[in-house]
């Protein structure tokens, strides 16, 4: 198959539109796209990604009036996130409407549905002739792609085509909230934090797994995740190491040892955007241990420290 690379959002969507499969930018990281009325295009997609078919997709949107084509019953707390944080970096599940196939939800009842800021991702999606289905476009497994060049590195010639936006201003995938249920739930932690999500909606709770025989309640959060080839260390600001050869260092505070390859970010925000690449860039270079600081659990942190603890594998 045959990946074209286009600038153009309006010939990315025509691709989709005849039944592709096509990536495209949003500030979170790169999403792979299907159009949701389009079963056979939604198939090749789990399979380009090597994606387990019991994990859904989130459905993306470029208003709020195509919110309705996708979700059936919007409660008083996805309201008040919708109104705040929409459009944003923020994936709410909703109860689904019949218009959304089980193939995209893995049979759930529920949809995860997005409407991403990104004007590019925007101007695509308002050009394609449903809601899309897009999981993030990377080989299942593997750290999500921030950049056009990672995901045609990972899915070229497995995908139809890739609209090229810049790298991702966040570089971390979007929050979800389950709003499905009587009390909203934080489901993943991203880039809209836990503090701005109270400020809100004080009475949200975290996804604590009490009973671990019981489904998943967002199905993804079961399988390993983000993993670069390198195994992990989880280091905190003032711990001693002791480096071997092949070793990378990432984080906000200077490492008390010299690394050959070392990332120092000045701030978390500029952690969480630069992470998943340089995942990446080391296994590129052959680094087999990478050495990564643990931030604390606040702000934009928490998001960083889940991906870090599912990357290491130690969850
Ligand atoms: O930022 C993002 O969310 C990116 C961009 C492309 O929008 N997408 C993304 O998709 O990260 P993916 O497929 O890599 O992660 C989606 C997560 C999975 O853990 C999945 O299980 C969960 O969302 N999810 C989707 N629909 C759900 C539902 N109805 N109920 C619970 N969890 C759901
Ligand atoms: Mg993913």
């Amino acid at each position: 198959m045959q990946t074209t690379l286009t600038d153009s959002a309006k010939e990315a969507a025509d691709i989709l539109n005849s039944g592709g499969v096509v990536a495209f930018p949003t500030e979170t990281v790169y999403g792979l796209g299907a159009g949701i009325d389009n079963p056979e295009a939604i198939r090749q997609l789990f399979h380009a990604k090597g994606r387990p078919g019991d994990n859904p997709l989130i459905v993306h949107i470029y208003s709020l009036e195509q919110l309705a084509d996708v979700a059936d019953e919007i409660n008083p707390s996805a309201r008040v996130l919708i109104e705040r944080f929409f459009p944003g970096p923020l994936t709410l599940v909703l109860k689904k409407n019949q218009l959304v196939p089980y193939s995209v939800t893995a049979g759930l009842e529920t949809v995860g549905v997005r409407c991403p800021a990104n004007l590019l991702a925007r101007e695509f999606l308002s050009h394609c002739s449903s809601p899309v289905a897009a999981p993030s476009a990377n080989l299942s497994g593997l750290p999500s792609a921030t950049s056009w060049e990672t995901v045609f590195e990972d899915l070229q010639g497995k995908i139809n085509g890739v609209l090229r936006g810049k790298p991702s201003s966040i570089g971390l995938e979007s929050t979800i909230v389950d709003c499905s249920g009587p009390m909203p739930i934080l489901l993943r932690a991203g880039a809209i934090t836990l503090e701005q999500l109270q400020a809100v909606l004080p009475e949200i709770a975290l996804n604590i797994v009490t009973n671990e025989a019981a489904p998943p309640k967002s199905p993804g959060l079961k399988y390993p995740h983000y993993a670069p080839k390198a195994s992990l260390i989880l280091v905190h600001a003032n711990d001693r190491i002791t480096i071997g050869p092949h070793s990378a260092y990432i984080g906000i505070s200077s490492p008390p040892e010299e690394f050959s390859l070392a990332k120092i970010c000045p701030n978390l925000e500029e952690y969480g955007r630069e992470l998943f690449s340089f995942f990446r860039h080391c296994d590129a270079e052959g680094i087999n241990v990478i050495y990564c600081e643990l931030p604390t659990n606040t702000g934009i942190g928490r998001a960083i420290r889940d991906r870090l603890i599912r990357a290491s594998g130690s969850h």
